[in-house]
């Protein structure tokens, strides 16, 4: 009885992530451990950081442990990976991380000074012009392995990984004081 109950947990935990998979454009593939290590050094002096889309929770367990002073608040919709991640953080006893069960696109950038993301490309496009529009001061922005179309870096991270991966670094400015909207009106 045990097992038929153990497996039908199973069965309904994959068609979850199977679900959120399609929903989200992204698996929650996490980043490997050099990438995780590179960008808890870029974020050293963050006071806090913002993970959009944290999977089972792998680079936001390695920026809170490596940065103690450091707040991470990580945002993830895919029901499994967010209690994984909540279930760890709790039997680590890492303070300094909240997840939250949620959609990132709702959020509101205008306060925030520093964001993570691994997503996948149209995702990381669409998120840099919706920071670019809510952000009120300019934030920090560093994505995993896809840049932002046409909009140079101000940093690029190459990490010697299986996968090769690319580190991108963004000073995200508003977009009124980077004349982007004045060009447009005009
Ligand atoms: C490739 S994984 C990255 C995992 C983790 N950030 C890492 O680097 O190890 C992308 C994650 O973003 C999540 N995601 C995608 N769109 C989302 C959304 N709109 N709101 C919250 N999470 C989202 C996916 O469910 C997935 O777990």
């Amino acid at each position: 009885m045990i097992s038929v109950i153990v497996l039908i947990i199973a069965v309904l935990a994959a068609f979850s992530i199977i679900y959120f998979t399609f929903k989200n454009g992204i698996s929650p593939m996490p980043s490997s451990k050099k990438v995780c290590a590179e960008i808890a050094k870029l974020v050293s002096e963050e006071k806090v950081v913002h993970e959009l889309g944290s999977g089972f929770g792998h680079l936001a367990f390695a920026i809170a442990k490596a940065n103690l002073n450091c707040k991470v608040i990580a945002y993830e919709n895919s029901f499994i990976p967010f209690f994984y991640t909540y279930l760890v953080s709790h039997m680590l006893r890492l303070k300094n991380i909240k997840v939250i069960l949620g959609d990132f696109w709702k959020l509101d950038f205008s306060q925030f000074e520093c964001v993570v993301a691994y997503q996948y490309i149209e995702g990381v496009q669409r998120l840099y012009l919706k920071m670019e529009s809510e952000t009120n001061n300019g934030l920090k922005f560093i994505t995993n392995t896809f840049s932002v179309h046409k909009t140079k870096c101000n940093k690029k991270v190459y990490i010697n990984d299986i996968s090769n991966s690319v580190l991108f670094c963004y000073k995200v400015e508003p977009r009124l004081k980077s004349g982007k909207l004045h060009e447009e009106i005009i």
